[in-house]
């Protein structure tokens, strides 16, 4: 089986970034600029493009080509890749020929190599399947994908003879002004024969620029009288990030891309201005998204969800069900049926089971609350565990940290049980099932199950009989998951006002 080696060129300063941050780790729909190239080169194989070639020809790990803050590109991609190092910064030339004794190395040695910049996150993987499916069907020397421009941009331009044969690319330092109104430029993507791409760029000479272009390679084939092969895509493809106004381009194009598969998928997105949605994230169907919402990380999110106004979801997991208004969640799992907002906060380690209930200023942080358990109004959960429908009313606080020990400790609060309004639970504490706090308790010791504690700090007040904890808590908990399973959360948000 014959194979093609696949070059990626990620050594540039990325000077007009101005950044202290490699260019090709600014991230992009909240991915490194060269993950999404890295992800279109590992596609290749499975494209329509490349459909007719797979028996015969097969790829390995890409070899990247690293100079500049190598350390930081090595660190966020490791073994993804095979690495080649560009001491010098000589031009794109220079790189290519870098990854020589890396490429020569391949067993089975490749034929083709497939050259494409690290800076050009938006070429798709059936684009590239189709530059190398050219390449092979032309058995060209080198193969080229093009694109139509506006006659303003820093492309390198394509110029042909009057016969429409590729003569060379020039950059635009180097073109003429009649060169600059051409329209076709090139997009940085190259197939080449392997053995004439090393021995060419040997030979070639440093530019006036005093770099090696790899773009002064199509004039060379042109002379010699090889094959050379183009095939034109879309502008958007090639769009190349060499400064931030680029790199703000790419990312409304690729986060336009990014809703349109969800709205394909099944996912209403009310206002596609004002929602952003990372590559990650999942969402399945019947989910609603409403305006002003931001999905980030490896967010997954069911069906029939309704999410935001106004809200922002970073690296969690929803089941389906959810209604989520106007809040914040970050490394948080929320289970089916949750209902939080507006305005609450779920911080890394939260997990709300089934059925919670979560009203407005709440802040819930490595704490599990319970199914069919409310947390309504201004609330801290903090390193806390909470049972099966007890309420936690108004200003509950757990009180986690322990300024002197400098230590967090945990709450644990039972099933079924009642904390009063206002109050605050000093950990470590553990609170009974069935038990109650009275408005303003300081709960500075445990509590029994089925016990009423109040006052500063709490002491016993009394046992409380069934009537009062057991039916009462299970009777209206079952009123309270009954309300909540006649309601049709897609054309309901509002949380109802239970509990205190
Ligand atoms: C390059 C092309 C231009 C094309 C455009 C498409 C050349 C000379 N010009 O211009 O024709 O229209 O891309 O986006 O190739 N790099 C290295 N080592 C170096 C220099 C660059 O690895 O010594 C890497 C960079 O990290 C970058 C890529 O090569 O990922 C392209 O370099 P860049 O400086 O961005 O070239 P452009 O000016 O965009
Ligand atoms: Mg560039």
């Amino acid at each position: 089986m014959k194979t093609y080696a696949t070059v990626v060129l990620a050594a540039g300063k990325g000077t007009r970034m101005r950044s202290t941050l490699s260019k090709l780790l600014h991230p992009l729909a909240g991915q490194p600029l060269l993950a999404h190239v890295l992800k279109s080169v590992a596609e290749i194989p499975s494209t329509t493009a490349f459909a007719p070639y797979r028996e015969q020809i097969s790829t390995q790990r890409p070899i990247v080509v690293l100079g500049h803050e190598s350390e930081q590109i090595l660190s966020a991609f490791g073994d993804r890749c095979q690495y080649a190092m560009q001491h010098e910064q000589l031009g794109t030339g220079h790189a290519v020929l870098a990854a020589q004794t890396v490429v020569d190395a391949l067993d089975p040695l490749p034929e083709t190599v497939l050259v494409c910049y690290g800076d050009t996150p938006l070429v798709r993987s059936e684009m590239l399947g189709r530059v190398l499916a050219e390449h092979l069907q032309q058995r060209a020397t080198v193969t080229f994908l093009t694109a139509d421009a506006e006659p303003t941009t820093d492309y390198g331009r394509v110029v042909r003879d009057g016969q429409g044969r590729v003569r060379e690319i020039v950059e635009v330092k180097r073109a003429t002004s009649e060169q600059l109104q051409i329209r076709e430029v090139n997009s940085g993507v190259y197939c080449f024969e392997r053995s004439w791409l090393w021995s060419t760029l040997q030979a070639l000479p440093r530019n006036a620029a005093g770099e090696y272009y790899l773009t002064d390679l199509i004039a060379i084939a042109c002379t010699q009288e090889l094959t050379i092969a183009t095939v034109k895509g879309s502008l958007d493809e090639s769009l190349g990030v060499n400064n931030r106004v680029q790199l703000a381009d790419a990312e409304q194009i690729l986060r336009r891309r990014i809703l349109e598969r969800h709205m394909y998928a099944g996912v209403t997105i009310i206002d596609p201005a004002t929602t952003y949605i990372d590559e990650e994230v999942q969402i399945g169907t019947d989910t609603v998204i409403l305006p002003g919402t931001m999905l980030s990380g490896k967010t997954t999110i069911g069906s029939w969800c309704r999410i935001g106004p106004g809200t922002t979801i970073e690296q969690s997991t929803l089941g389906d069900r959810c209604i989520i208004k106007n809040s914040a969640l970050e490394g948080a799992l929320l289970e089916d049926d949750v209902r939080m907002g507006p305005f609450s906060h779920c911080r890394p380690g939260a997990h709300l089971a089934r059925g919670v209930r979560m009203g407005n200023f709440g802040e819930v942080k490595n704490s599990y609350v319970g199914e069919d358990a409310d947390v309504h109004h201004f609330s801290y959960l903090g390193d806390a565990t909470v049972g099966a429908r007890t309420n936690i009313a108004a200003g509950t606080i757990t009180s986690n940290y322990d300024g002197v020990t400098k230590q967090k400790y945990r709450t644990t609060i039972g099933a079924d049980a009642f904390i009063g309004c206002d109050t605050i639970l000093v950990a470590p504490v553990t609170v009974g099932d069935k038990a109650m706090t009275g408005a303003g308790a300081v709960v500075t010791k445990d509590v029994s199950a089925s016990t009423l504690v109040v006052g500063v700090p709490a002491r016993f007040q009394r046992s409380l009989a069934s009537a009062e904890t057991v039916d009462g808590a299970e009777e209206a908990a079952r009123e309270k998951s009954a309300e909540q399973k006649s309601v049709q959360p897609v054309i309901t948000d509002s949380v109802p006002d239970e509990g205190q």
